[in-house]
């Protein structure tokens, strides 16, 4: 998505905004900034350098599905959906209806900032003969301790994260997606989840999560000079020329994370902000500042102990801890109800962008497994890990430089 040029995702508003024919309001409607008719106007390109759905702001709504092919489909049936799917996500993110059969489910709303990304999953490459063009990045992640993986709703072939800020634009493209699937591939799982509607806050804010916290503060800038280094995969170098179709792609990990919400919500204040090591009305470190001050990990309290415990989940997980090891996270929250046991079903779809899960999602994650404060508060229930190509050029689709 062109948007990333502008600020990045999470909490700010705009990206770039390229206004569509639809953006004309209605006679009566309000037509100033932050309208409905702009939230409905805002468009993201399809075309690019990059996909779209990584770099652009948080949307309201989102879906995440991963499909199988059908058995016998291969790669010329692959191929062809990739294009009729590029063909949907081209036109229903400019506003259009979809290329057949449009559902009418999105009349009279515009585009809402809707994205479409795909990816390709480890047993894509099997079922297509591709074997030889798997990155070595995606080999399967390691197990990690405190996983309680369903692999009914984990990896995948194919996948599909569908954004928008309105949650009837976002069910259309759903609904499109699934209707190209056609005789090719199947839904294997589908998550839904949703973040604050643009325009609830006084001002532009980063998120907050189903625990009650600022999430997202630390996230990599696009302004950063190593932003696209850490997050996309680079264009020329020592990599091998049959991985080459991946550059400008990114590799997204994606994990379902349950919220122990009931147990959450019994610990003190103080004792939710020790678990993180920031507080939670404003996202700012407790050794001081507001919520961009850096973390001060070294300063000690009047008990000779660190003021950010050594347990705090944001001291694990800093890249300083990490050897440098950064992602770009990008998530929805989830609900889902409540489970058999009488607890909230709901979480974090923690989605994450790096141009490496072995310099990003893996060493952190490695490292909270091994004791981070917020495990016993969470639970990992799903995951998935999927190459995400390079955005198409004019008059491609989406992994054509892998299936033509
Ligand atoms: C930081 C929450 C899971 C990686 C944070 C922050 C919060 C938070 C509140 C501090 C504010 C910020 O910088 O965004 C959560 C919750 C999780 C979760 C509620 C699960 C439900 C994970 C996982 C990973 C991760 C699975 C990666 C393996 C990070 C990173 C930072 C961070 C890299 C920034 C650290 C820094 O650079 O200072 N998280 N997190 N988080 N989290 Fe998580």
């Amino acid at each position: 998505g062109a948007a990333g040029a502008t600020g990045l995702a999470l909490g700010a508003t705009g990206g770039a905004l390229v206004q569509s024919a639809l953006s004309d309001s209605p006679a009566g409607s309000p037509g100033s900034a932050g309208s409905l008719a702009s939230l409905g106007a805002t468009r993201v390109a399809f075309h690019g350098e990059h996909q779209a759905g990584i770099t652009d702001p948080l949307q309201a709504k989102g879906h995440v599905l991963a499909f199988d092919l059908a058995p016998g489909a291969g790669r010329k049936e692959a191929a062809a959906l990739l294009r009729r799917w590029s063909d949907t996500a081209r036109r229903l993110m400019a506003g259009e209806t979809a290329p057949t059969a449009d559902s009418g489910i999105a009349l009279d709303a515009g585009p809402s900032s809707l994205t479409l990304t795909f990816g390709f999953g480890h047993s894509f490459f099997d079922r297509t003969g591709l074997t030889a063009r798997r990155p070595a990045a995606l080999d399967p992640l390691p197990d990690f301790s405190s996983d309680r993986l369903d692999p009914q709703r984990s990896n995948g072939d194919l996948w599909v994260q569908i954004g928008a800020d309105d949650a009837l634009v976002a069910f259309h493209a759903l609904r499109a997606v699934q209707k190209d699937a056609g005789e090719a591939a199947r839904v294997r799982w589908q998550m839904n989840g949703f973040n604050r509607s643009p325009g609830a806050t006084a001002s532009p804010m980063t998120a907050r999560n189903l625990m009650g916290q600022v999430d997202g503060t630390a996230n990599p800038r696009p302004k950063d000079p190593d932003f696209d280094k850490r997050i996309f995969v680079p264009g020329a170098g020592p990599g091998p020329a049959e991985h080459s179709w991946m550059a400008g792609g990114s590799y997204a990990v994606v994990r379902r994370i349950r919220m122990l919400l009931d147990d959450w919500d019994k610990q003190s204040l103080a004792q939710q902000e020790q678990v993180i090591g920031r507080t939670k009305a404003t996202g700012a470190p407790l050794t001081g500042g507001d919520e961009k001050t850096a973390l001060a990990l070294d300063k000690l309290g009047p008990d000779g102990k660190p003021v950010i415990p050594s347990n705090a989940h944001a001291r694990i997980s800093a890249p300083a801890q990490n050897g440098g090891a950064a992602m770009l996270r990008r998530p929805f929250s989830y609900h889902d109800g409540i489970g058999p046991d009488g607890t909230p079903d709901a979480g974090l779809l923690f989605i994450c962008w790096q141009a490496d899960p072995l310099r990003g999602f893996v060493p952190v994650q490695r490292k909270l497994d091994r004791g981070d404060a917020l495990s016993e508060f969470i639970r990992h229930e799903s995951s998935g890990l999927y190459a995400v190509p390079p955005g198409p050029g004019d008059g491609e689709y989406v992994g054509q430089r892998l299936l033509e």
